[in-house]
């Protein structure tokens, strides 16, 4: 039988290996959707002011735990540390010590939503890196150029050429997961590395490309960093993530702000897919006629490349065509979802 004509799929329990659940009122709304869906999730640190140490992840750890709902007792958040240019060597065996921080996040500064204090010169950071290489810390890095006059389509690949390249001569032990990659360049890049670079996709960027936000108007819910690229370069991700490769798994990026801060002059990056996030990626394997190949990127992958076991249950998902709801709650606020009022062809089934 082929692929796209299975009603039912089982499959071990997915994670999400990049996650943005914010704080406040709204990290109960969002965090209930993916506590529903994925054992564990690693936990982005760009809040405001970004959790850039051991104890404020302790708190933030505290605030995510408060917030898993009753039915899903066993999910479990995998913090991280936000890198700056004064990150000590110490903080990150502090980080090591404590068994709850899993990565460390390197965001360009100006590269997306709360970066103003990421790292200026990675160079900075070479004494802290060194330490993360000797202790097994992945470093996960938003790979972006942030130079203004770089064209943002662009700006993956200049990464890549400007500091990805060098950083793994520098440190060719080092852990690294290259984040929401959304070009054939990072693809490539990423199959030809060796075993220890790896690279997170969204299912956004394996489902659309730059004409969804562009054509026909606007979309600034389509709008998130790195922007969705020409459609080549979707298909080489959709290559990458169905390939049956190690090295590419799930990370969501569902990255939720409110409708007010999507839909104004100057809205804010990120699509909020946390709701339905195995289904969507269900639908973009099931495109490609690569539902076989899925387990293996959302459920076997990022355990194997982190050093954690599998997930001990299963989920199963059905085809199903159903309806996004117009929006979801987000604390008092609410959040447009992906394909709010349109209709996603997977569905989990509980
Ligand atoms: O679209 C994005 N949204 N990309 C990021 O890198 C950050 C994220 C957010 O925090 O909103
Ligand atoms: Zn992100």
């Amino acid at each position: 039988m082929s692929s796209n004509t299975l009603s039912h799929l089982k499959i071990i329990r997915p994670d999400d290996w990049h996650l943005h659940v914010r704080d406040g009122e709204g990290l109960k709304s969002v965090l209930a959707h993916t506590a529903g869906q994925c054992g564990r999730a690693i936990i982005m640190p760009n809040l405001t002011p970004p959790i850039t140490s051991t104890q404020l992840a302790e708190n933030y750890l505290q605030r995510i735990i408060h917030a898993i709902p009753e039915n899903s007792p066993d999910f479990k958040p995998l913090m991280t540390l936000y890198l700056t240019d004064n990150t000590t060597p110490q903080e990150i065996e502090k980080a090591v010590k404590s068994g709850i921080i899993f990565a460390v996040k390197f965001y360009p500064a100006g590269a997306t939503t709360n970066s103003d204090a990421g790292v200026s010169n990675i160079r900075k950071c070479y004494a802290t890196l060194e330490k993360m290489q000797d202790l097994g810390l992945p470093l996960l890095v938003h790979g972006e150029a942030t130079q203004y006059e770089i064209d943002i389509f662009d700006r993956e690949k200049q990464f890549i050429d400007k500091t990805l390249k060098q950083l793994i001569i520098d440190f060719p032990e080092l852990k690294i997961v290259f984040e929401h990659i959304t070009t054939a360049d990072a693809a490539d890049f990423v199959s030809e590395s060796p075993s220890n670079i790896a690279a997170t996709i969204t299912a956004h960027h394996l489902l659309m490309n730059r004409n969804d936000m562009l054509v026909g108007g606007i979309k600034p819910h389509h709008y998130c960093l790195p922007v969705l690229k020409r459609e080549s370069h979707r298909l080489a991700l959709v290559k990458a993530a169905t390939s049956g490769n190690k090295k590419f798994f799930m990370g969501t990026d569902s990255a939720p702000h409110n409708r007010q801060k999507k839909e104004t002059a100057c809205g804010c990056a990120g699509m909020f897919t946390a709701f339905a996030a195995i289904e969507l990626y269900a639908e973009a394997f099931d495109d490609a006629g690569a539902l076989a190949q899925l387990e293996q990127f959302s459920s076997l992958n990022g355990p194997l490349f982190y050093g954690l076991k599998t997930n001990n249950d299963m989920i199963s998902l059905k085809r199903k065509q159903w309806t996004v709801p117009d929006s979801y709650p987000f604390g008092d606020d609410i959040v447009i979802p992906l394909r709010a009022g349109q209709t996603i062809n997977w569905k989990l089934d509980l």
